[in-house]
């Protein structure tokens, strides 16, 4: 496995595989990565000639308060583990690579950036456009693999691979979760075990809704209601309905809906997620 490390090495690496015929799926990842993250480096191992996974914790993406400077890195482990996958070519630039001084370049998808974290998190949404659109020039993949663990950037990441004409094939991959329903997360590092067991709430929350959907609710409020009852213990900072493309809220369940949380457990931030089907 090669780690390249600047964009202009990674592209000319990327075009000489495409022009000996070779298909090339990328995953994107800002490292500490755990089981989530190997299932999508499987698959694009898998369903590719050639795999590759980015590292880079994305300063531009995370807002002045937020954890950007104690995001858990560990280059190392993350290496072996993509080596150990079957990952050909690691692509780890620097920040002042990514971003130098002079930097004003941004990509901005409009409306389905703003529900669900977009309200809470205004820049967040574009910062991570605007890095995806740098990986996937550096990289030059033909499919990209995108876990639904983070619902809102699939969402948009698909919309804007449509609507620039990237060429690239998004693929949405599900949820990786510990054997107790905790959605995997590099931040799940972050909690104290208290907060690890009051963490349990979202899941099974969202779980116990799906059951009503199942038993055939349709009612956008009500389903929230029971969401936001069960996650009594934690610091609630949405619980949303939306349709599963648009993320635009709904207030009748039909065709494929995302049901969201985010949540609050001490400083650190949880987000989860189901889709529905309604039949
Ligand atoms: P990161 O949080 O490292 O996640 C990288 C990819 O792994 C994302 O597509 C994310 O949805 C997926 N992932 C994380 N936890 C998962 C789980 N439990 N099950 C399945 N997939 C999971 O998302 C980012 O990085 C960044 O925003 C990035 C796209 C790299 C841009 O900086």
């Amino acid at each position: 496995m090669i780690i390249i490390r600047t964009p202009r090495e990674m592209r000319e690496w990327a075009l000489a595989q495409r022009q000996t015929g070779k298909t090339i799926g990328c995953v994107p990842t800002m490292g500490a990565l755990h089981e989530g993250h190997a299932s999508l480096m499987r698959e694009a191992v898998a369903k590719n000639d050639v795999g590759v996974a980015s590292l880079f914790v994305n300063p531009k993406q995370f807002a002045p308060h937020e954890d950007f400077g104690k995001y858990p890195r560990m280059f190392e482990a993350d290496c072996a583990m993509a080596e150990q996958i079957g990952i050909t070519a690691v692509y780890a630039p620097d920040v002042e690579t990514m971003y130098p001084d002079g930097y004003q370049t941004y990509v901005t998808v409009e409306e389905v950036s703003q529900g669900l974290c977009g309200a809470a998190r205004p820049h967040h949404c574009r910062g991570v456009t605007t890095v995806v659109t740098k990986l996937f020039n550096a990289m030059v993949p033909h499919r990209a693999y995108f876990g639904q663990k983070d619902a809102q950037q699939c969402a948009v990441i698909k919309r804007m691979a449509r609507d620039l004409d990237m060429g690239i094939e998004i693929v949405e991959m599900p949820i990786v979760r510990e054997a107790d329903g905790l959605a995997m997360s590099s931040r799940n590092a972050y909690l104290s075990p208290e907060e690890r067991q009051r963490a349990l709430c979202l899941s099974r929350s969202l779980f116990r809704a799906r059951d009503i959907m199942e038993l055939g609710e349709r009612n956008a409020r009500k389903i929230i209601h029971a969401v936001r009852e069960g996650m009594a213990d934690v610091d609630i900072d949405y619980v949303e309905l939306a349709d599963a493309d648009s993320l635009k809220p709904v207030e009748h369940v039909q065709g494929t809906i995302v049901l969201a949380a985010a949540a609050f457990l001490g400083k650190t931030r949880l987000i989860d997620n189901i889709k529905f089907e309604a039949k």
